[in-house]
């Protein structure tokens, strides 16, 4: 497909302990993206701070790395048209109260905090994070 790219998708902490993974999942698998990447894992404290590099010295930084640090997330690498922009459009906005119905956070959280789902914000980022997180051979197309 000729615009068919890559993003970075995480299931956040509070996702996976409110057993939400399979919903987002589905949600993804269900608009027609294909998962090309996923694993379990614990982040560790260096990754999270690196992956939210750009909003170090912010007041929230702290509390969210220690947030993404505190349990399992499910990462994936999720293939489709357009599928940076179409997911944060099925994410929903940053603050759950401001996401539209229908969309993730909104259906599923109440907090900027606790909003389920992490979801790369443009080309450059989402090939810098799926580096981040994933090897090359660990992406099966
Ligand atoms: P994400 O990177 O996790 O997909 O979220 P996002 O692009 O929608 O929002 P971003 O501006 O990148 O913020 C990253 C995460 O930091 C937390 N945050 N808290 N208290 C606050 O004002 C505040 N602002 C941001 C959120 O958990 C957000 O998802
Ligand atoms: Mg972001």
């Amino acid at each position: 497909m000729a615009n068919t790219e890559r993003t970075y998708i995480m299931v956040k902490p509070d996702g996976v302990r409110r057993g939400l993974t399979a919903e987002v999942i589905g949600r993804i698998e269900r608009k027609g993206f294909r998962i090309v990447a996923l694993k379990k894992m614990v982040i560790p404290q260096s990754l999270a701070q690196t992956h939210y590099g750009e909003h170090q010295g912010k007041p929230f930084f702290d509390g969210l790395v220690k947030f993404m640090t505190s349990g399992p997330v499910v990462a994936m690498v999720v293939e489709g048209p357009g599928s940076i922009a179409e997911m944060r459009r099925l994410m929903g906005a940053t603050r759950p109260w401001e996401a539209a119905p229908g969309t993730i956070r909104a259906d599923f959280a109440t907090t900027v905090d606790e909003n389920i789902i992490h979801g790369s914000d443009g080309p450059e980022s989402a090939e810098r994070e799926i580096g981040l997180f994933f090897k090359p051979e660990e992406i099966i197309g």
